[in-house]
């Protein structure tokens, strides 16, 4: 039976990484015997501009009968002065949330051959592995009261809402401690206890799970602002991270940039498995749109590659073709091939299409 694969390119290099994505997928197709049929849809930006909104319901449908989601990016300066409602944001939040994809698992790990590219010495960085796991669908990304209203003296009033219930917290403390096993064994938890109600509940809730079905994994916990400074004073005490959604965002970014490899993190957001087992899932490199270099043939594919591997693993049950994908990356890296993010001297400057081309050769060695 093939795997149904939704593709939403979206906007500024989303389509270029998304479509040499592709061609890998074309690759396993050939050579793994494995069989794939996919599908376009429009999200974000660029679907703003033909359907008149970010977040077709089309698209929205499309993505709930898919197996996975191959997700490219949105966003770009040119959406940047449409209302909130309308920006090319949405079309992702809208995919997270009616796709249920709670766990967010965000990899920092640091490219051998790229721990000179960290702004941290390369000593603390070499070997790096960290894996994020961030709530995705709650928070105070979703919370509501969520409005911007009138005060009677002509001022505004701005609400955001930060909410957590237990069976949130429990669902991705139990992601989290279940990735651990396959690790190190060790989950550190961050949260804000000491100033937010919600922190208070969530140290509480993800103790509780600990203790009573993961008591083989080692559970700390870190308010997230010092977990903030210790990611750059010495990222490799840690393991596994499980935390809520805002504090996910800005701490995966921490971690993505000092692995020196920020544009070459994938990512994954699963759902919960149904009755028959099937989870829905959508995979997005961690890049972002990068309008200003869009449409040049320069930008990285790996990013999205490597979700393309995180997809195999998670949702195809194929973890030693994952395994494979990402050893093949790996090996151009050594090579000396960059793009030129991540160029550095004395390697070889080569484009999007150049290094997918790379990867697929890499893939020929190693599949024999
Ligand atoms: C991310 C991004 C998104 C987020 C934006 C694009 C809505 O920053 O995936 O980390 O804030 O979650
Ligand atoms: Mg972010």
């Amino acid at each position: 039976m093939a795997y149904q694969l939704l593709l939403t390119p979206g906007d500024g290099i989303g389509p270029e990484v998304l479509n040499d994505t592709r061609r890998v997928l074309g690759w396993f197709q050939q050579n793994r015997n494995m069989a794939f049929e996919t599908e376009e849809a429009a999200i974000g930006g660029i679907a703003y501009d033909t359907l008149g909104t970010p977040e077709p319901d089309e698209t929205i449908a499309k993505a709930k009968k898919a197996d996975a989601v191959l997700f490219g990016a949105v966003g770009g300066p040119k959406w940047d002065t449409l209302p909130f409602d309308k920006k090319p944001e949405r079309g992702l939040l809208r995919l997270r949330k009616d796709l249920g994809l709670f766990a967010n698992l965000r990899p920092a790990i640091c490219f051998d051959a790229l721990k000179d590219a960290s702004s941290l010495k390369p000593e603390l960085v070499a070997g790096l592995d960290i894996l994020i796991v961030r709530e995705l669908t709650g928070g105070v990304y979703f919370g509501e009261p969520k409005e911007i209203t009138k005060l009677p003296d002509g001022q505004q009033r701005a609400v955001d809402t930060q909410v957590y219930t237990t069976h949130e917290i429990e669902r991705i403390a139990r992601v989290a401690f279940e990735l651990a096993r396959l690790r190190g064994g060790r989950v550190c938890s961050a949260e804000k206890n000491n100033v937010m109600v919600s922190g208070v509940l969530w140290k509480q809730v993800v103790t509780a799970v600990g203790a009573k079905e993961f008591p083989d994994v080692k559970l700390t916990h870190m308010l997230a602002d010092a977990m903030a400074m210790q990611l750059v004073r010495n990222p490799k005490q840690f393991d596994v991270i499980v935390t809520d959604n805002l504090f996910g965002d800005i701490l995966s970014d921490e971690a993505a940039q000092l692995t020196g490899s920020l544009g070459m993190l994938p990512s994954a957001s699963l759902g919960a498995k149904d009755a028959n087992g099937r989870q829905l899932a959508l995979y997005e490199p961690i890049h972002g749109s990068a309008p200003d270099i869009a449409g040049q043939g320069v930008a990285n594919p790996i990013a999205c590659i490597l979700s393309f591997a995180m997809c195999l693993r998670y949702s195809l049950g194929r973890g030693d073709d994952a395994a494979l994908l990402e050893k093949a990356v790996d090996r151009v890296l050594a090579d000396g091939y960059r793009t030129p993010d991540i160029m550095q001297p004395g390697m070889t400057k080569i484009g999007t299409s150049e290094m997918t081309a790379q990867i697929m050769k890499a893939l020929d060695k190693l599949k024999q």
